[in-house]
């Protein structure tokens, strides 16, 4: 079977009855959608926050119910995917473009379970470039003020085209080179105007389903 597939798949094992549910973005987490969209057809009864328009166009399809952060004060568990986990399970997300909403979910949620091949684990996140999402308006400058940062920033583009978020922003790859402490290099971004968001989630998973060739490790957080 697909690495990806049986990582979404055992992760949706997680969802309960009654639950709200965060779903993410991405290959990884579309197997998790895909298979809580069989279960809400066989009777499951949750209600989900999508992580992007994507997200929510497939959930809508598969006759998930969606509604918003007025229904909901709290996410009972979030299903998401990653470029990059390290040892402590602090993460780097956005390489779909999704970073900014999959923050907001995440930071609304009980549990956070990423689910990933592999391949996505690191000892020292870094080798995946950071993505920033900015706003547009004076794009050249933040991006100077990011490359003074110690990285290499360069605007993402899609069709010879700045590559444009769900909420209308941009985003800045950066290459940060090893990223040893992940929590500080996402702050100082984070005091960056014209900077919105960052794809670094530091401690970002509470638990990881990681698919290998075998079978699935289940990571936990520790602390
Ligand atoms: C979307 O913006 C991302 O954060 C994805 O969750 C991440 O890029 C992992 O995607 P894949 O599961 O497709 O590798």
């Amino acid at each position: 079977m697909d690495k990806k597939k049986r990582a979404g798949e055992k992760a949706s094992e997680f969802v309960q009855d009654g639950m709200v549910v965060g779903l993410g973005t991405g290959s990884t987490a579309y197997w998790a959608t895909l298979k809580i969209g069989e279960r809400v057809k066989n009777g499951l009864n949750i209600r989900a926050i999508p992580t992007s328009v994507s997200t929510a166009k497939l959930a809508a399809e598969l006759g998930i119910p969606l509604i918003g952060f007025g229904e909901a004060e709290t996410i009972d568990l979030t299903i998401d995917g990653a470029d990059e986990i390290d040892p402590g399970l602090n993460l780097i997300k956005g390489g779909g473009g999704a970073l900014l909403r999959e923050k907001i979910v995440a930071q609304a949620s009980r549990e956070v379970i990423i689910v990933a091949e592999d391949t996505k684990r690191v000892e020292v996140l870094g080798a995946f470039q950071v993505p920033v999402e900015i706003v547009p308006f004076g794009w050249e400058v933040t991006l100077r003020r990011v490359n003074r940062l110690g990285g290499t920033a360069v605007l993402r583009s899609a069709g010879g085209q700045p590559f444009e978020t769900d909420n209308g922003n941009w985003i800045l790859d950066c290459d940060f080179g090893r990223i040893p402490d992940p929590a500080t290099l996402h702050q100082a971004l984070k005091m960056t105007t014209g900077a919105v968001e960052t794809g670094i989630f530091p401690r970002g998973a509470d638990r990881v389903v990681i698919a290998t060739e075998a079978g699935v490790e289940l990571l936990r957080r520790e602390g």
